[in-house]
């Protein structure tokens, strides 16, 4: 049986996440989880909180609480919001782990131990008023690359290139403001991703099969030279910089910088599963106990990807020891929010529980799905939200579903009817319902998630046509036994939507199945001949019922009401 390993890029414990996180790794990397699930491979699919850093230290110290009590509370929220969008993690774990802690200074000490990491006296930014030094984004100023004036110290939002806080033009403090900044020595460790560049290049060279964005961005890193990267920060929070218990002298004060722990956090989740489940973590992420047959696929929005290509393969791959690497790296480029972007610390956008109290899950899942920024940036709006969800979700599938089973339940008492032989409309839709789910699992099994949610609307789509050219209401009163053919094979389509549909629109997909009696072959992905069988329909006297509306339709009104809500333009 196939292994399949799935990691989604970690969420930022700092808040609820807006939609632009969920349709870049959390959404896409369920869907890819429950399509392999339904295939009957063996599945774990893994997120967590990446609880370390500024962006941690910040958003606790703007609520007035402390990290600690922060982060408890933000990963409960997010798990709550995650398990309403049906987000089908085997594990949600916490960067902040012991398992964490332990893993991250176990690989910090076999790299040094590799030569790979040094002490080296930094320079880094110091604010006088503050009274501390100010890495990563506790430090804002003018990006020197592409002069956007918002620029972190660690990364610019804008052009997404890695940033040196000391490379800044203007900078302030984040805390207070101030521009009273020195630049001040201290020690830091550093790790040696100069000395494993022909490595890295020899494992991306490896995977010609990864996407343009994804092998694109590596590229550039690895043609601009792999710089030594410093893996320590001046905060409290965090990894401490420790080992067996003792802290390393003159590093009391310091921790690992949360993008060195965060990724080995993926590992660490999975032995947090292990602890609580009884699993094997060893069987998915060490070579020596059989995780070479593990297909390991990572899941990202492109500001994650350098870190993915490069510094992770660093830690694992410079460790020497038998680690699990990345085999399928897929990368999302970003869902803006009109003409800008979403922004967590700014507030800008729908947020994940904010847009649970408009629409359920289904509606926001099948809308990023359908128009994933997977080849290039794409824009929310509430226009094409509404139009999308209006004509795939209500018109084509909801419409088929209820228009069949209103026609079952007052011609045919809601019992699959007996009666009749296919016709060639009947082998007709058979083969191109063939082909269609042909296409479709293609597509998943290349986590082309838009090619995968176009074949499944066209899917529903040959329904519909079936149905217009075969018309039961008008066989019904010539030729009952035609009628009952069409509306078995129509219920047969209706069983076999709701599995195809599962990955995407879980919620409804279990409504469908239910209207038509299914239960248990939901979970098993149809092959040809399963397609074959479900076309025959559900067995004469089979009792069915009719769901309420499935999906409603977004009004104009309630656009124009969110636009006002949310800002929007
Ligand atoms: N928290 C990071 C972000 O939202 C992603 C971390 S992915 C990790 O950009 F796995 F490396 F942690
Ligand atoms: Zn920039």
């Amino acid at each position: 049986m196939p292994r399949i390993l799935i990691t989604s890029a970690l969420p930022y414990i700092n808040g609820i996440k807006h939609l632009g996180n969920l349709a870049g790794s959390m959404l896409p990397s369920d869907v890819f989880a429950r399509f392999h699930r339904a295939r009957g491979d063996e599945v774990l699919f893994i997120c967590a909180t990446d609880e370390h850093g500024t962006p941690a230290e910040l958003a606790a110290a703007a609520a007035g609480q402390d990290v600690r009590a922060y982060c408890d509370e933000q990963h409960a929220l997010q798990r709550t919001v995650a398990d309403a969008f049906g987000l089908s993690f085997d594990w949600f774990g916490r960067s902040s782990s012991p398992q964490n802690r332990e893993l991250t200074q176990h690989f910090a000490a076999v790299l040094e131990a590799q030569g790979l990491i040094e002490e080296r006296t930094d320079q880094m930014v110091y604010s006088l008023q503050d009274k501390r030094f100010l890495p990563d984004r506790y430090i804002e100023g003018t990006c020197p690359i592409c002069a956007y004036e918002r620029a972190r110290g660690d990364q610019c939002d804008n052009c997404g290139s890695l940033l040196d806080p000391v490379r800044l033009i203007n900078p302030r403090s984040t805390i207070s403001g101030s521009t009273e900044l020195e630049v001040r020595d201290t020690r830091h460790l550093y790790l040696l991703q100069s000395k494993l560049q022909d490595r890295v290049r020899a494992f991306i060279d490896a995977h010609a099969d990864w996407p343009l964005l994804t092998r694109s961005i590596a590229y550039k890193f690895l043609d601009e030279g792999l710089i030594d990267r410093g893996i320590t920060r001046d905060l409290s929070w965090g990894v401490p910089v420790a080992k067996d218990g003792v802290a390393r002298p003159g590093f009391e004060e310091k921790v690992f910088y949360v993008w060195f722990d965060a990724p080995i956090e993926y590992i660490a989740a999975t032995r947090e599963w292990a602890e609580a489940t009884g699993g094997d973590w060893r069987r998915w992420w060490r070579n020596d106990a059989g995780a070479e047959d593990v297909r390991y696929i990572e899941v990202m929005g492109k500001d994650n990807v350098a870190f993915h290509t490069v510094s992770f393969p660093v830690t694992l791959l410079g460790s020497e020891e038998p680690w699990k690497t990345v085999d399928m790296l897929k990368s999302f480029n970003w869902l803006n929010w009109y003409g800008g972007k979403f922004s967590t610390s700014q507030r800008r956008g729908v947020f994940m529980d904010a847009a649970l109290e408009l629409l359920p899950p289904d509606y926001w899942r099948w809308y990023l799905c359908a128009q994933s920024p997977e080849s290039s940036d794409t824009a929310f709006t509430w226009e094409q939200f509404q139009s999308v969800v209006n004509k795939d979700l209500a018109d084509v599938l909801g419409n088929f579903v209820n228009r069949i089973l209103k026609f079952t339940d007052s011609k045919f008492g809601g019992v699959s009817p007996s009666g009749g032989e296919d016709g060639p409309l009947e082998t007709k839709l058979q083969e191109t319902l063939l082909a269609q789910v042909g296409l479709l699992t293609e597509a998943l099994e290349g986590l082309e998630l838009r090619k995968a949610a176009q074949a499944l609307r066209q899917a529903w789509v040959l329904g519909n046509e079936y149905l217009q050219e075969a018309a039961p209401w008008t066989a019904i009163k010539t030729d009952p036994d035609r009628a009952a053919v069409i509306v078995r094979t129509a219920l047969g389509l209706v069983g076999l939507y709701a599995r195809l549909s599962r990955p995407f629109i879980p919620f409804a997909a279990e409504k469908i199945a239910a209207s038509v009696g299914e239960g248990g072959p939901l979970e098993v992905w149809p092959d040809a001949a399963a397609v074959v069988a479900a076309l025959k329909g559900p067995p004469p006297g089979a009792a069915l019922s009719t769901p309420d509306v499935l999906f409603r339709k977004v009004e104009d009104t309630q656009i124009a009401e969110w636009g006002e809500q949310f800002g929007g333009a």
